[in-house]
């Protein structure tokens, strides 16, 4: 693995402050590990008290809004998640898209308004099984991607790709490796082709399904950076095994 990996977990709308200890004890996983970066992204109630509570570990937003302020209820902008202590925010998750409706549009406004506000971002992208199943997978998620890569001077290294297939997330049903890997290379490809060589150094993560028994295959795969784990970073017992792997990895 060429670039460091980065190990995310995703808490989704799962968690309240009687989990701050396992934040804090896969903070402890993570000093362990100082070649793998791990970030969480808790619940925006969380932010705060779990971004106080940490030091190896960086958190981060779910979602953001694209504007920094306004009448917009119910949301939070880039510079509030700054100002909770995140230092990344994902944007265009497949829960962001499938279930409330945003689109590339929308992930690429986003992404941009995060990386103004100084966060990193993790631009999530995937595909539908229909299209999977229709051999369009490839194509499909390039032109999501393209969609949705902020396009702002300078930032690359601020930028990361998360390509999770949606029927995998949650699932348990994985890609195969050889399917991860093509993936992997279109979306090198992709970002390469719209940041010129700066594309090579953005970390690619794969997400859907990963478990610290699955972690060490699918971590090999090419041009795979990291992981994106949702069910599997709840608990430091059932994450550890995944900042593990991709340790291992390194020193391999
Ligand atoms: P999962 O979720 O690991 O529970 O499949 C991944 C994600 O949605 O980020």
């Amino acid at each position: 693995m060429a670039l460091r990996p980065y190990i995310v977990g995703n808490w989704k709308m799962n968690g309240t402050r009687a989990n701050l200890p396992e934040a804090r004890a896969i903070d402890r996983i993570a000093g362990r590990f100082p070649s793998v970066e791990v970030g969480i992204t808790p619940p925006f109630t969380l932010l705060s008290a779990m971004a106080g509570d940490v030091s190896c570990v960086s958190v981060g937003g779910q979602t953001c809004h694209a504007e920094a302020a306004g009448a917009f209820t119910g949301e939070v902008s880039a510079p509030m998640l700054v100002d909770a202590g995140a230092q990344f925010v994902l944007v265009g998750h497949s829960e962001r898209r499938w279930k409330f409706g945003e689109g590339d549009s929308l992930a690429r406004a986003k992404a941009e308004a995060a990386l103004a506000a100084g966060l990193g971002v993790i631009v999530c992208v995937g595909e539908r099984e229909v299209t999977r199943l229709a051999g369009q997978a490839v194509e499909s998620v390039t032109a999501q991607l393209k969609a949705s890569l902020p396009r702002i001077d300078g930032m690359v290294e601020n930028i990361s790709v998360g390509y999770e297939p949606v029927w995998a997330i949650g699932t348990g049903r994985v890609p195969t490796l050889g399917d991860i890997s093509a993936m992997h290379r279109a979306i090198r490809a992709t970002l390469v082709e719209v940041y010129g060589p700066a594309g090579a150094r953005i970390r690619i993560l794969y997400g859907g399904s990963v478990t610290s028994a699955n972690a060490a295959e699918l971590l090999g795969g090419d041009e795979v950076d990291g992981a994106l784990v949702g069910g599997a970073s709840l608990t430091a017992e059932a994450f550890a095994g995944i900042i593990m792997a991709a340790a291992a990895r390194v020193d391999a």
